[in-house]
């Protein structure tokens, strides 16, 4: 559906958990941290309702993140329902890997078409240092497990100064011989992400072609989001930069979020939204509620403004 700023909607990040097998130091404090209660939580059948009526409303794509949406129960299920969803074209799935290796074949077999995989590092005492949990292994076998599988794979790297500054040209290295995408994401100065400093895009990319010559633009497609890719020669694979601050891509933003304990959200910087799970809970018909979740949609805030952190964002509960 179309907004009140005449951008197109087509996009929707589900949080299916604010529970994470990790806890990088830029997402999560090392302990305290705030759990939601179960029944806080939208139960399989809430998320699938909401989900149909987001396909009626004119989404395409869904994306299931968490925290780490595959400690969910049934996940592989749920993705199965989603896709099965008249009009939704794409299910992704953004995931830290740890239990990927073994559920990969599943959820692509229940149609997943898309992985991100969060990956700052090749390193493993960077990695162990960054997530606090000896947990790398895992990762870089399900790494390997969906290279060779069949379906789109993306790596996204933040770039942190004094984290990973060193591991950035390594990762770059994965889509040289892998046809995938190695992504490098700008922090977002938000919650525990506050006290680290993002390495910039600018200086990401001038260290890419010092090592690997000049990244050549390559041309958008509809459903690709805010990302820029790139090729370099002699790479099967593209780069891609995702710089919210610097270049504020709010103009052509066409998502909006739903929170595990069932918020629309419609800007991650922003307050702004529907208690979609109050609405559920409280017996109205699937009538009203797509009404009340298009009337939200359509008035989706012109742009973020991370510049005054407005809004106390935890990225493990909106899955970034
Ligand atoms: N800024 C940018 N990306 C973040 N992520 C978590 N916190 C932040 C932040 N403050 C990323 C993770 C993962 C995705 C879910 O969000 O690295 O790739
Ligand atoms: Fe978990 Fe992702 Fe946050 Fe790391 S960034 S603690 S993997 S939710």
């Amino acid at each position: 559906m179309i907004d009140q700023f005449n951008r197109k909607i087509e996009y929707v990040r589900i949080s299916v958990t604010d529970r994470c097998n990790l806890r990088c130091r830029y997402c999560m404090p090392e302990h305290g941290v705030f759990k939601l209660a179960h029944e806080d939580i939208l139960t399989f059948e809430e998320i699938l309702t909401v989900v149909k009526i987001f396909a009626a409303l004119g989404i395409r794509k869904i994306r299931l993140t968490g925290g780490e949406p595959l400690l969910r129960r049934n996940i592989v299920e749920l993705v199965r329902n989603i896709k099965s969803v008249d009009g939704i074209e794409k299910v992704a799935i953004t995931t830290n890997g740890v239990l990927l290796d073994k559920m990969v074949d599943a959820l692509i077999e229940a149609g997943l078409d898309s992985i991100n995989l969060s990956l700052d590092t090749l390193n493993k005492k960077i990695f162990n240092q960054i997530t606090r949990r000896p947990m790398f292994e895992a990762v870089v076998s399900s790494l390997h497990k969906i290279i060779a599988a069949n379906c789109e794979v993306k790596i996204n790297c933040v770039p942190i100064v004094g984290l990973n500054d060193a591991d950035i040209i390594e990762l770059v290295s994965l889509a040289r011989d892998n046809d995938i995408k190695v992504r490098f994401i700008e922090l977002m100065p938000i919650g525990c992400a506050s006290i680290y400093k993002g390495i910039p895009m600018s200086a990401i990319r001038n260290s890419i072609e010092e090592v690997y010559g000049h990244l050549m633009p390559l041309s958008k497609d509809e459903l690709q989001g805010p990302a820029e890719y790139f090729s370099l020669r002699g790479f099967v694979g593209r780069i891609g930069f995702i710089d919210a601050i610097d270049h504020k891509f709010c103009s052509h933003c066409n998502r909006v979020r739903l929170t595990s304990d069932g918020f629309l959200k419609l800007c991650l910087n922003s307050q702004i939204g529907l208690d979609v799970k109050s609405l559920l809970r409280s017996g109205v018909s699937e009538n009203i509620l797509m009404d009340e979740m298009r009337r939200a949609i359509y008035n989706k805030p012109q742009e973020h403004h991370f510049e005054n952190n407005v809004d106390k964002t935890k990225m493990y509960q909106v899955g970034g």
